[in-house]
């Protein structure tokens, strides 16, 4: 299961990959927000969406909003969630690979639309090296009181 979410400035972004994901016949569920205001909370719905992926209700998360910035810092504050913000190709593909990212954030302020539904498909495409990553992802959480 993929779980979306954006504030007023990720919405028209949101709503084109969900038209994208339809297309391709791939299931997903809206978090909100669902009736915009003129200025949304985003941290809301990072957290909406953050908990829904550590739960494991969902493997996979998206996440829109202008830059992509706050709501991938608000949603690593969630342990076992690994979000990024990416708008090229290497990144997106990398973020996979090695990182497990578990939350992809999109900026729609700054990116196109064909560019976000690549990033979408290669994120949604691309599996986890495991072996050395997988030590390496295991100590993002070891002793975080320190
Ligand atoms: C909203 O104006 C904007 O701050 C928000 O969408 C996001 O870019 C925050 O990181």
């Amino acid at each position: 299961m993929i779980v979306l979410g954006s504030d007023h400035a990720g919405d028209e972004l949101k709503q084109h990959i969900k038209a994208h994901l339809d297309e391709l016949g791939i299931a997903y569920e809206d978090m909100g927000f669902y009736e915009l205001k003129r200025d949304d909370d985003y941290p809301v719905i990072a957290k909406k969406v953050a908990k829904a992926v550590q739960s494991g209700e969902a493997e996979t998360g998206m996440l829109f909003c202008g830059t992509g910035i706050g709501m991938s810092m608000c949603a690593n504050k969630f342990k076992g969630v690994r979000a990024v913000v990416a708008s090229d190709m290497f990144s997106v593909r990398h973020s996979r690979l090695h990182n497990n990212a578990n939350i992809l954030c999109f900026g729609a302020r700054v990116m196109a639309r064909g560019l976000a539904a690549d990033l979408c498909d290669l994120f949604l495409n691309t599996a986890f090296e495991g072996g050395r990553h997988a030590a390496r992802v295991a100590m993002f959480e070891e002793d975080l009181e320190k």
